[in-house]
């Protein structure tokens, strides 16, 4: 277990830190963000990726469905909540009262390590869109499922259990005999069966979005996720441009993806 997993702060530090170096800068590319911009970030977690955009005076939203999570949010970036620059919610966006305040509303729309915790993400990226304001583009970066640790074993507690690769592709019956024979809790197992549950393939997601009428604006292919400098202590490196257009290959070898699509 590392420490960002039980010291919220640590959290909110390293997903600032990230957003700065990397999340903002990949959006930036295709989509001005000054103060006219108003941003939306579902899964928002303790807050730390919207702080960058704070900085450069964006409105920003942030919405999830851990209570916990959100009031740290609003606790640490209490700052900007008190001048009303930034809210944070405990909501769900498929909530009429939600999508009649907010439809058409959002110029950048930011999933940031969630879209592989969602079920049914072909009717939920086409739901984001209907945040979209004429123009707006939705960033998603999220780990592809056959990557060594798409599964997020590196959350288990045991030694083995959280540095072994790749296992998580195993039947789903099987993977969970395995994390329990290495003695993870039910609650940990639940949480990781979920993720098998909800897992997502580079070429899933990229027929989900133009299934949504949605386009590919950007993308970028990673070979070590620049999260992994705190996970593992390793460099980020983008992955080969031409491993991203070998279908299945590509899936093993690439442990993170970064896109911005837009209507
Ligand atoms: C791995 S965390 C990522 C947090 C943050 N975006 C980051 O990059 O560190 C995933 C977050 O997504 C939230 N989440 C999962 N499904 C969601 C949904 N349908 N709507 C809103 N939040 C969701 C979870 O509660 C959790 O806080």
């Amino acid at each position: 277990m590392l420490l960002q997993h039980t010291n919220t702060q640590v959290r909110f530090d390293q997903q600032n830190e990230n957003a700065e170096a990397y999340v903002l800068p990949f959006i930036e590319k295709t989509h001005a963000i000054n103060s006219a911009t108003r941003v939306l970030e579902v899964g928002c977690g303790e807050g730390g990726v919207l702080l960058p955009f704070l900085k450069r005076d964006c409105y920003c939203l942030g919405v999830d469905l851990a209570e916990d999570r959100v009031r740290i949010a609003n606790d640490i970036l209490k700052e900007y909540v008190d001048k009303g620059q930034a809210s944070f919610i405990f909501k769900n966006i498929y909530d009429q009262d939600f999508v009649d305040q907010y439809a058409n509303d959002f110029d950048i729309i930011i999933l940031k390590d969630v879209i592989e915790h969602v079920p049914e993400q072909q009717k939920f990226i086409p739901h984001l869109s209907r945040f979209l304001r004429p123009g707006g583009q939705i960033f998603f970066g999220f780990p592809p499922w056959y990557m060594p640790f798409g599964g997020h074993q590196q959350v288990c507690s045991g030694k083995l259990a959280s540095k072994l690769p790749y296992y998580h592709i195993l039947p789903r019956g099987l993977y969970i005999r395995l994390l329990r024979m290495m003695g993870e809790d039910e609650v940990k197992i639940r949480d990781l069966a979920e993720i098998w549950d909800t897992s997502i393939t580079i070429g899933q997601f990229e027929r989900y979005v133009k299934e949504a009428g949605l386009k590919i604006v950007n993308k970028q292919h990673y070979l070590i996720n620049p999260i992994y400098k705190y996970k593992f202590g390793l460099k980020p490196r983008k992955q080969a441009a031409f491993v991203g257009y070998i279908p299945y290959l590509r899936n093993f070898v690439t442990t993170c993806v970064y896109y911005t699509v837009g209507l």
